[in-house]
C-alpha cells in the first residue's frame, strides 16, 4: 500500500518507512509535487498535523498522513508547545530555539532564588518536560489519530552531536545524565515521542489495512 508521509526530511521518511516494513510503500512530499510549504495555524499539535493531512488528502485524493511534534517544558506553562519550531523566530534556528527555553527557565529560577534570599518559601522549580507527536492519518477517507510522549527534563546547558531541534539539551528519563544529542540515533528512536506514534500507527495499519 502506498501512502505519502507530509514530510520533506529524509530521515524521518526513512525511520517511518523502516517502523511500517514490508507492504507499505511510504513517499514524500516532494515524491508527489507537494513543493509549497503546507499551511499549519492550529492551536495544538492534533489540530495542526490534521491540518496537513486534511490539505495533503483534498489534492491528492490518497492515504496519507502528517505528524506534529511540539516541546512542553512545565515551568514555562507549556512553552513552546505548538511554536516548537519557531519559538526564537521565523528563522527556525535550533540554538536560538533552545537558547531561549535556557534563558527562561533561568530567569525563573533565579527569581525563585531571589524570593527565597527574602525569606520567602519557594517551590523548587521544575526542568521536567516531554516531547508529544501526534500523527493523523487519512485512510480511505477515514482519520486516524495516533500519539506518543517523551518524559524528561531540559539540562542545564547543551551537550551532544547527534540528533536535531531540541535534542541538545533534552534529557530523557530513560538515559538520566546524557542529553538525545549524546546517545544514538537507534537508542532515540526506540524511546522517541515520534518513535511510538509511529509503532502505533504501524500496528493499527498492520491490524486494519
Ligand atoms: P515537527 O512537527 O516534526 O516539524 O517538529 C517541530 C519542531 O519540534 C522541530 O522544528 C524541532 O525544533 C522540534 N522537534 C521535533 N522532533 C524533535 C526531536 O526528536 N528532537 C528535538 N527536537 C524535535
Amino acid at each position: 500500500m502506498k501512502i505519502v508521509f507530509a514530510t520533506g526530511n529524509v530521515g524521518k521518511l526513512r525511520e517511518a518507512s523502516e517502523i511500517l516494513g514490508e507492504g507499505f510503500e511510504l513517499v514524500s512530499l516532494a515524491d508527489v509535487g507537494i513543493l509549497e510549504d503546507i499551511p499549519e495555524t492550529g492551536n495544538t499539535l492534533r489540530a495542526n498535523s490534521l491540518q496537513k493531512a486534511q490539505y495533503l488528502y483534498e489534492k491528492l485524493g490518497c492515504n496519507c498522513f502528517a505528524d506534529d511534534t511540539g516541546l512542553e517544558v512545565d515551568a514555562l506553562g507549556g512553552a513552546p508547545g505548538v511554536y516548537t519550531a519557531r519559538y526564537a523566530g521565523d528563522d527556525k534556528d535550533f540554538n536560538k530555539n533552545m537558547d531561549k527555553v535556557l534563558y527562561e527557565l533561568g530567569v525563573i529560577e533565579g527569581e525563585a532564588r531571589m524570593a527565597e534570599s527574602f525569606g520567602l518559601k519557594v517551590k523548587k522549580v521544575s526542568r521536567r518536560a516531554r516531547f508529544k507527536s501526534v500523527i493523523t492519518l487519512i485512510i480511505d477517507g477515514q482519520i486516524r489519530v495516533f500519539e506518543g510522549a517523551l518524559e524528561g527534563v531540559i539540562a542545564r546547558e547543551k551537550s551532544g552531536n547527534g540528533g536535531f531541534g531540541y535534542d541538545p539539551i533534552f534529557i530523557a528519563d530513560e538515559y538520566p545524565g546524557l542529553t538525545l544529542a549524546d546517545i544514538s540515533e537507534e537508542e532515540k528512536n526506540a524511546i522517541s515521542h515520534r518513535g511510538k506514534a509511529l509503532r502505533a500507527m504501524a500496528a493499527w495499519l498492520h491490524e486494519n489495512a
